[in-house]
């Protein structure tokens, strides 16, 4: 295989054969190929595409440039879900409990917040203790502990997609499906969950900002996941607003104990519930997907959910009082202050993207990849689209380390939430379902 001719026949608009898309990839993740050949592959899929095999085979190899992990055998059925990212989804918190209390197993390798986009890991870690950084057995045994348990990528995990995401970043090659397509499944199937779940997210708050591009990436990981062998459902979901009324580590995590505790607000309990009960349809241990529903709803209202938390927070080394009484152990800001209307109305809209901007602002998450993050910053009490509010109630509630942070957001935050005058009725969360 002559590197060169690759990337020709790609610009030229041909079709790379499996062979020739392993030994590139092989190639260079061992360093054989540098990156200004990569860069050149990367710039030629961007502007002529892939097929649909080219682009599972891209994935196939990414996936297998690492440590695959595999749970064959089993004694329950296997199952995760994959969010494309959002601003307060704190949804994986609550569905790998649930799931693991409807019998699935969730063995969930997460990623950490980068720009505007929250990561899980950060919440988890939130919780003192928690540990993300399990060896391959440690992650078994918490699995079958827990029926849930949730880890950061290692070096180990897809490392193909590691340097060619830093490489995509600098060369303007991101925004592209068959590269994003690789770039995800590698690394999350990768993790051996025989079932996946894509929430898939389009809005101000989202990667895809319509929902054609967010259909676009759905159909082609759909695509790419069931041509190697998993079986696959997606949700195309709303992020023009902020899903929660929380944002930042460990407001997130309060609020999704909440919900595993059967209340907090209701767009984080019915999508968990439509994506957790995807899980069971796909894993076989439900038939219909109402009737999942509303079992899985039970186990956040009697304890089960909370439980199965409980389980995968014993299991990961983290103080299990999180469960039973958040506020005595999550970290809390030093300043608050809350942002009040200043006239009657509904809420007409909360931009996802100006709360995410505020939100990285206040401390809560990463510009760059080895930032520090602040776990107790963020916002809460954020009002949703809909709501009621009369001059003087609180819009949002800003939480960070200083008063410097505060006032530098102050402005911004107050131009997030739109209010309308007369009664507004919040958009579906859930716009398609795709199987
Ligand atoms: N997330 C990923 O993991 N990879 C991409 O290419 C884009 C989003």
């Amino acid at each position: 295989m002559v590197p060169q001719w690759m990337i020709e026949k790609k610009r030229d608009g041909g079709a790379l054969s499996a062979d020739e898309i392993r030994a590139f990839v092989a190639g260079y993740t061992a360093g054989t190929i540098p990156d200004y050949q990569m860069a050149a592959l990367a710039m030629a899929i961007f502007f002529r595409g892939m097929t649909p095999d080219e682009t599972a085979a891209l994935t196939d190899a990414m996936m297998r440039s690492g440590d695959t992990l595999s749970f064959a055998g089993w004694p329950r059925p296997t199952a995760d879900k994959h969010s494309t990212g959002g601003i307060g989804d704190k949804i994986s918190l609550v569905l790998g409990p649930l799931a693991a209390s409807a019998g699935l197993a969730v063995p969930m390798i997460s990623g950490r917040g980068l720009g505007l986009t929250g990561g899980t890991l950060d919440k988890l870690e939130a919780i003192p203790g928690f540990n993300t950084r399990l060896s391959p057995d440690a992650f078994r045994a918490a699995l079958s502990r827990a029926g849930c348990a949730i880890i950061g990528q290692t070096d180990r995990l897809a490392p193909a997609d590691r340097k060619l995401y830093a490489l995509r970043d600098v060369t303007g090659t991101v925004p592209s499906i068959p590269l994003i397509t690789a770039s995800i499944l590698s690394k999350k199937l990768a993790e051996g969950a025989v079932s996946l779940v894509l929430d898939v997210k389009c809005g101000r708050g989202a990667f895809m900002r319509t929902p054609e591009q967010a259909r676009a990436l759905a159909d082609s990981l759909l695509r790419v996941g069931r041509a190697l062998g998993r079986t696959m459902a997606a949700l195309i979901t709303d992020m023009e607003q902020p899903l929660g009324r929380t944002a930042g580590n460990a407001l997130e995590v309060r609020e999704a104990v909440e919900v595993l505790r059967g209340g907090g607000p209701a767009d984080i309990r019915s999508l968990t519930l439509a994506l957790t009960a995807r899980m069971c349809l796909l894993a076989g241990v439900a038939t219909d997907a109402a009737a999942a529903e509303r079992d899985l709803a039970a186990h956040l209202d009697d304890g089960r959910a909370l439980a199965a938390f409980r389980d995968m927070v014993a299991a990961q080394g983290g103080d299990i009082r999180v469960a039973d009484d958040p506020g005595a152990v999550l970290p809390t800001a030093a300043v608050m202050e809350s942002l009040s209307a200043s006239a009657d109305g509904w809420v007409a809209g909360v931009d996802a993207e100006i709360i995410g901007r505020v939100v990285l602002q206040l401390g809560a998450g990463r510009r760059r990849s080895d930032d520090v993050i602040d776990p107790a910053a963020g916002v809460d009490r954020l009002v949703q689209c809909g709501d009621r509010v009369r001059r003087g109630d609180t819009l949002m509630r800003l939480q960070a380390a200083t008063p410097d942070l505060i006032a530098a957001v102050r402005d911004a935050a107050r131009g997030a939430v739109r209010l309308a005058d007369a009664p507004v009725t919040r958009p579906p969360l859930i716009l398609e379902t795709l199987l």
